[in-house]
């Protein structure tokens, strides 16, 4: 593990309180591990808003019996093979199928291959998870 270093951090009272009703909310064992995260978070935005090489996940929800939805699903994960590195495809139930895309590469790509696959008719949501490759963030 890392050096841990410390250091003090003056808050007004109500902006405290906040701060402690989020960390209990959250379950958070303590403010500093709550603070780190935040940190992160922060360090992750920054990833993804410099153009870094970040990580994260697409998924999908669909309606299983648009075959035409399925090809272009398809041929779509064929032209962003370089950001693509797995799929995993759930049959949720007899009419929706649930797929989680894990990527990484340049965030405009990402950003880009989610706003296609989103626009799809038939897909039913989507949403990309933001995350990161874990390099710069401890
Ligand atoms: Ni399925």
């Amino acid at each position: 593990m890392a050096e841990l270093f410390r250091f003090g951090v003056s808050l007004d009272k109500a902006l405290l309180d906040k701060f402690d009703r989020y960390i209990r909310e959250r379950n958070y064992s303590n403010r500093s591990e709550a603070f780190r995260d935040l940190i992160r978070q922060e360090l992750i935005k920054k990833e993804w808003n410099e153009g870094d090489d970040v990580a994260g996940a697409i998924t999908l929800i669909y309606d299983h019996h648009r075959r035409d939805l399925l090809n272009k699903i398809t041929d779509l994960q064929h032209d962003f093979q370089k950001v693509i590195i797995s799929t995993q495809h759930i049959h949720l139930d007899h009419d929706n199928c649930l797929e989680i895309v894990a990527v990484r590469g340049k965030p405009e790509e990402i950003i880009r291959l989610t706003d296609m696959l989103k626009s799809i008719k038939g897909v039913k949501h989507g949403t990309l998870s933001m995350s990161s490759t874990g390099k710069d963030i401890e």
